[in-house]
């Protein structure tokens, strides 16, 4: 009697656990093939725009900005279009993919900046990820060792911006800035560590992840923007701010580039140490009294004027990536709620106000992001990042299922 009542129980809760799976299913094809389409109309206007300038946001008035390849955002695009075929499988949306990946070939010989890592990343990593092709590995290996120019050993981290090129960067005084966001780099190097086995890619991304755990942070686990170093001593000069309110503020994107830059460090090296943090990143962030119900945050926690200030769908869209890798390097109750705040994310981004109609916003997926309010540049835009990270996390939600 107990067996047949236990047996009932387990086809019931397997029955359950079917049903749900298939409905989440359901939900991540309808939000991708919604992406599908919108992107099918980005690619349409395109056709009418500068043929070698990847799409970045929009303008005052409402039309299509465009970078170049050397942009830090200019890896979005094509890594969006692979996402999109992967889902669909569509071979016209593959040769757009390839089409905008190629654009990128000379980054490989680029380091003007430390975004090259974005860059190359998010566009051939999905590429080779995908197809295999090993063409698509060589400029990756290539595009590390030019980011790995911009390690300095003294200071033990990868420079992120230049200080003498004339850039709005270089009129701060700084010296040796290094940014939360170059966690995200780090990403390359421990891809072309495993493709050739060479152990400087893995030194420089331990040491600069390193570097960052011990100065970035405040002890409440919010982090500092830019911390700048005395480039002969690796001494801390400056913690300052570049796109947050203030010096001493969390600005939201800037988290969201901690969480996933550290849950990818764990998963790179098994040390505990970037476990341990990427959990205290995600607890500030999902246990901050500033968070909104619907948890997408507003551009910097502290901003003065909340609620009454700007969303940041890009920022919403990042944190519930990191949330989804932080789940799978974890077990237990704690990644099961990680990805209940992930798909909850998700779900708000995938309704007005934040998606956009299909047709409209330029083809961008998502509207209110927000790129750097203090230089009053892209305020309350759609933001290609925004719409990278979404569709990424659509896609981490179906492989789960
Ligand atoms: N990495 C630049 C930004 O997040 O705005």
């Amino acid at each position: 009697m107990k067996f047949i009542f236990y047996s009932f129980s387990f086809l019931i809760f397997i029955s359950c656990q079917t049903s749900q799976q298939k409905q989440q299913m359901r939900y991540t094809s309808a939000n991708l093939t919604f992406a599908y389409r919108q992107t099918q109309h980005m690619l349409d206007s395109l056709t009418h725009l500068q043929k070698d300038r990847l799409p970045k946001s929009v303008d005052e008035q409402g039309n299509m900005t465009q970078s170049d390849i050397y942009d830090w955002t200019s890896g979005f695009f094509p890594g969006t279009l692979w996402y999109i075929y992967e889902f669909s499988e569509d071979t016209a949306m593959k040769n757009q993919a390839i089409h905008w990946t190629r654009l990128l070939e000379p980054v490989k010989d680029f380091y003007g900046h430390h975004d090259v890592g974005f860059m190359i990343n998010c566009s051939y990593g999905n590429a080779y990820r995908i197809t295999q092709d090993t063409v698509y590995k060589q400029v990756m290996v290539k595009a590390a060792r030019s980011l790995t120019k911009r390690y300095d050993e003294k200071v033990g981290a990868i420079l992120s911006w230049n200080v003498d090129d004339g850039s709005w960067q270089s009129e701060r005084g700084w010296k040796y800035p290094v940014i939360i966001d170059n966690m995200m780099n780090l990403e390359l190097l421990f891809n072309a560590f495993n493709f050739t086995g060479d152990s400087t890619f893995y030194k420089i991304a331990v040491a600069h992840a390193d570097k960052t755990l011990a100065n970035h942070f405040r002890s409440d686990y919010s982090s500092y923007h830019v911390v700048d170093y005395d480039p002969e001593t690796g001494v801390v000069s400056h913690q300052h701010t570049a796109q947050g309110f203030a010096h001493e503020s969390a600005w939201s994107r800037g988290q969201a580039w901690g969480l996933y830059g550290f849950a990818f460090c764990y998963r790179e090296t098994g040390f505990d140490r970037y476990l341990e943090q990427a959990e205290h990143i995600a607890d500030y962030i999902l246990n901050h009294p500033r968070l909104p119900e619907d948890k997408i945050p507003y551009w910097d926690f502290d901003a003065p004027d909340i609620p009454s200030t700007y969303r940041d769908a890009s920022a919403a869209a990042i944190i519930a990536s990191g949330l989804l890798d932080l789940a799978e390097v974890m077990d237990g109750e704690k990644a099961q709620h990680y990805r209940i705040v992930a798909r909850e994310i998700i779900h708000n981004l995938s309704a007005p106000p934040y998606r956009a109609a299909l047709g409209t916003n330029q083809g961008y997926i998502l509207k209110h992001s927000v790129g750097s309010i203090p230089h009053g540049n892209e305020i309350d835009v759609p933001l290609i990042y925004a719409d990278y990270y979404y569709v990424e996390s659509l896609m981490k939600l179906r492989r789960l299922q």
